[in-house]
Order: structure tokens, then C-alpha cells, then sequence
């Protein structure tokens, strides 16, 4: 066994953002609706410098960059993004213009809403574990840029990119054969009016396919888990009633379309894990009343349930949440950027043997629930210390006005899909070292420099 997993993270947002409160005031809704009732603070935006490739070459170069890492030692790169910036050349292909002379690189785009970077994952992953396997490492790509059409879904979008180095001895390990997915035929978020850059979406549907998809995933991979570790105890505490898989987890991350609805996602699972192994909350009495209440959408946001929920909630899924919502949904990047949030919320001494659940979803739908383990004896510490700089990056964002805000986005609505096009935003406003459009010629070929 290999160990294979993430070597290393990087994560790339935009240089500026809006402040949600502002946002609620310039849209004349009620105070409190975008930072209580959606749990979000700010939300990421691009200038029309700035895009999903943008962000990605500028991921991958600094990953490189930063972990000394050789352009020829990586075998595969893959990008999971719902951001399409051409119906058939991939993203993949444009960030092999970093690869100077080291062109045996495998790998494509993947394309489901928010899951395509759980998808490059999974495949590189499979790679790695492979005959194909050529003992090089893996580069993939979660990158978007999520702007929704004025109106209730439009607090909830957000930007970035994450790029994650993969391979052997790593010290995130995927567990092996402890994965679940769900995946059904949905119209609750797509994009097939080519016409535009905003989604279709039917907000409430989409909320309801997240938590089917999520008890879903989770009762397969906990059916995976007990046929898997059947023969041995799977209990941690001796003397003690036993632990249910939910509460052996140290961490759960949850794809993050808005704080509160990963709030209520945690609820949900818990309430629903709490039918499931009752014996493990005898000692619970504020969640065993659960057991056999019939779970609704609505009782998610009653603040008893709440409140019942909360010492869990706090241990295990608010640690996740920091990147989140101060960037807002970045799509296929937005499951990782609350892995980072973890693994920036405590000591790296106290990390080792953590075990993280992981639940990504897209809608349309593809859903999947897997598990990461903090491998204890692995150098943590480089990878850790890569993600230093984040806080401070996220610090140094520009929060504008919200009418730059709008404004930004309407030229962007005007420019989609338009060539040739020429971006007017100063490039002194970028991070140093970010990629930017340079311009988009009259035959649609994108044109970037580096700062
Ligand atoms: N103070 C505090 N809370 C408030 C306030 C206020 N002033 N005003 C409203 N709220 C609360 C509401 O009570 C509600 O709380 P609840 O969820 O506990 O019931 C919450 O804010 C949201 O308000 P609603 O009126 O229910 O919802 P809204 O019409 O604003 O739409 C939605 C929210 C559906 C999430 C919308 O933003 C959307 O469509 N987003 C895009 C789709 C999406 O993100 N789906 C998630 C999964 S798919 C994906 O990742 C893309």
C-alpha cells in the first residue's frame, strides 16, 4: 500500500471581495439575512483581469513554486471546474503552458456543478494506485468562478481556486475502500442556456437534493465501514458506550454553498445517525430524544434542534467553516477550502491520526462521502506550513463597495461570450505573482501574463 494522498495544498482567491453586511443594505433586505440567515461574511469576486484560468495557473504555479516541486515529475494534472470558458478545449490543456518541454502529462477537465474536483481527485487518485502508475505525482485543479443573476441566490456565489499535489506516502491518505456516492438525474442548478454566464437554479430543490444525497452517501459509507472493519472492534473508547462511525470522525467537511446550510447538513446527519446507531447516544439524552422523530427540512432551523446540535456542530464541522465563509461557494474548490479551514484550526502536534469525513456534492446530481486520515509518523509540518500565508492573504483582499461589486458583474454579464475583448481593470490591484487576461482575441483564443 502506497499511502497515497495530498502532499500539498495551495489556494488562490480573487484580490478582492464585498462585505456581506454591505451586500444586505445595497440590496434593501432585511439585516442579518445574508450573515445570519446565510451565514456568510464575505464573498470573493473577479475583475475581468481575473478567471477560472487565470486562477488556476496562478494555483499551480505558486504550488510548484512553493514545494519545490519539477514540472517534469508530474504525470498527471486534472481540473474539476463548472466554469466553462470553451465547449471543448480544456483547462487542463491551457495550464500545460507552464509545462515548458514536459509534455507526458495525462489528464482532462471534469465538469459536474460542485463535484468535479472530487471527480479529478478520485481519478487521480486511481491513477496513482494504478499499473499506469509511472511513479510521478499528480497535480488537480478545483477552480471557479461562482456569480449568480441579480436576485436570492446572488449573496451565495464566490471565487477561487485550490490546487492539490498528490502521491504516495502522503500525510493526508484517502482511506481505502470506505467511499459512497450518490449520484441521480436533477434539474435543481444547471447551465444549459449557453447564452449566459449565471445558472438555472431552483434554490429550495437544490437544498432538498443536497440532504437526500448526503443520507444517502453517508448510510453506504456507513454500511461501508462496518462490513469493512466487521471483524474488529471499532470502538476508540474502552468502558465507555460504544461510538457510532459519525462520532469516531474528528472532523466532517461538507461542500459549502453558504454557512448555515452546512449547519443544518450537520444537524441532519446527526439527527439521522442518531436513528441509525441509538445505542451509541444512550449516554446523549439531548439527541436520543431524536430517535424516532420523523426529520424534516424545516426542523433544521428550530432552535432547540439547534441548540441540541450545537456541542457537536462547535467540535466537529465549525472548524471547517473559516475559508468558507469569507470566500463564499467556490464550487468545485469550496469542499477543500473548508479542509484547509480544519487544518489551519489547530496545533499541527495535535493533528496526527485525525480522521476527516468529507462530503462533496454537485447538483444534477453527483454526491460522494469519503474520509481522509492525518497519517500519524508523516511530515505534516510542510504541508501545514504551506497554508500559512492564507489568513493573511484573505486579510489583504480589497473589500469594494458594492457598487463596484454590481458594477463588476454587469461588465462581465456584457463581456461573456464576446471577442474580441480587451480587460480594462489595473493590474496593480492583483496579488504579486497572480496570472491575469491580457485579452481575448477576435478568434476567441485568451491570452495571460504573469505579474
Ligand atoms: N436575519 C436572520 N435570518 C434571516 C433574515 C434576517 N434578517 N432574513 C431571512 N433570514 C433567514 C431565513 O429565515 C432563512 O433561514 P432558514 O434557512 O433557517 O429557514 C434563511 O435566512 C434563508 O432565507 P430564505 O428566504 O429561506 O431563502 P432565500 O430566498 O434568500 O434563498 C437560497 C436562499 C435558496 C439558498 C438562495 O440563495 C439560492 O438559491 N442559492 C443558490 C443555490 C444554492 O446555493 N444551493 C445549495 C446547494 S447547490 C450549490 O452548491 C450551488
Amino acid at each position: 500500500i502506497k499511502k497515497v494522498g495530498i502532499l500539498a495544498i495551495e489556494i488562490v482567491v480573487p484580490s478582492r471581495c464585498v462585505d456581506q453586511a454591505d451586500l444586505e443594505i445595497h440590496d434593501g433586505v432585511s439585516k442579518g439575512k445574508y450573515t445570519i440567515g446565510l451565514g456568510q461574511e464575505r464573498m470573493a469576486f473577479c475583475s475581468d483581469r481575473e478567471d477560472v484560468v487565470s486562477l488556476s495557473l496562478t494555483a499551480v504555479s505558486l504550488l510548484m513554486q512553493r514545494t519545490k516541486t519539477s514540472y517534469s515529475n508530474i504525470g498527471r494534472l486534472e481540473v474539476g471546474t463548472e466554469t466553462p470558458i470553451d465547449k471543448s478545449k480544456s483547462i487542463k490543456s491551457i495550464l500545460m503552458r507552464l509545462f515548458d518541454n514536459c509534455n507526458n502529462v495525462e489528464g482532462v477537465d471534469s465538469t459536474n456543478a460542485c463535484y468535479g474536483g472530487t471527480a479529478a481527485l478520485f481519478n487521480s487518485i486511481a491513477w496513482l494506485e494504478s499499473s499506469a502508475w509511472d511513479g510521478r505525482l499528480a497535480i488537480v485543479v478545483a477552480a471557479d468562478v461562482a456569480t449568480y443573476a441579480r436576485g436570492t441566490a446572488r449573496p451565495t456565489g464566490g471565487a477561487g481556486a485550490v490546487a492539490l499535489l498528490l502521491g504516495p506516502n502522503a500525510p493526508l491518505v484517502l482511506d481505502r475502500g470506505l467511499r459512497a456516492s450518490h449520484m441521480n438525474d436533477t434539474y435543481d442548478f444547471y447551465k444549459g442556456d449557453m447564452g449566459t454566464n449565471y445558472p438555472t437554479v431552483d434554490g429550495k430543490l437544490s437544498i432538498r437534493c443536497y440532504f437526500e444525497a448526503l443520507y444517502n452517501c453517508y448510510y453506504l459509507y456507513r454500511n461501508r465501514f462496518l462490513k469493512k472493519f466487521s471483524d474488529t472492534d471499532n470502538s476508540k473508547s474502552n468502558n465507555q458506550s460504544p461510538k457510532s462511525i459519525l462520532q469516531q470522525f474528528d472532523a466532517i467537511v461538507f461542500h459549502s454553498p453558504y454557512g448555515k446550510l452546512v449547519r443544518k447538513a450537520f444537524t441532519w446527519l446527526l439527527l439521522h445517525d442518531v436513528q441509525l446507531d441509538a445505542k451509541c447516544y444512550e449516554n446523549e439524552p439531548d439527541l436520543l430524544k431524536y430517535v424516532n422523530s420523523d426529520i424534516s427540512v424545516n426542523m433544521l432551523s428550530d432552535l432547540g434542534v439547534i441548540k441540541d446540535t450545537e456541542k457537536l456542530f462547535k467540535k466537529l464541522t465549525s472548524p471547517t467553516q473559516k475559508l468558507p465563509k469569507n470566500i463564499g461557494n467556490m464550487y468545485t474548490a469550496s469542499i477543500f477550502s473548508g479542509l484547509i479551514s480544519y487544518l489551519l484550526s489547530k496545533p499541527t502536534n495535535e493533528m496526527a491520526g485525525k480522521q476527516i469525513a468529507m462530503f462533496s456534492f454537485g447538483s444534477g446530481m453527483c454526491s460522494s462521502f469519503y474520509s481522509i486520515t492525518i497519517r500519524p509518523g508523516a511530515k505534516l509540518e510542510s504541508l501545514i506550513n504551506l497554508l500559512q500565508h492564507i489568513p493573511v492573504m484573505l486579510e489583504n483582499r480589497q473589500c469594494t463597495s458594492t457598487v463596484e461589486f454590481e458594477n463588476t458583474l454587469t461588465n462581465r454579464e456584457l463581456a461573456y461570450n464576446k471577442a474580441p475583448f480587451e480587460p480594462t481593470s489595473d493590474v496593480d490591484n492583483l496579488f504579486s505573482d497572480s496570472w491575469y487576461l491580457t485579452h481575448i482575441d477576435s478568434t476567441f483564443k485568451r491570452y495571460y501574463a504573469r505579474k
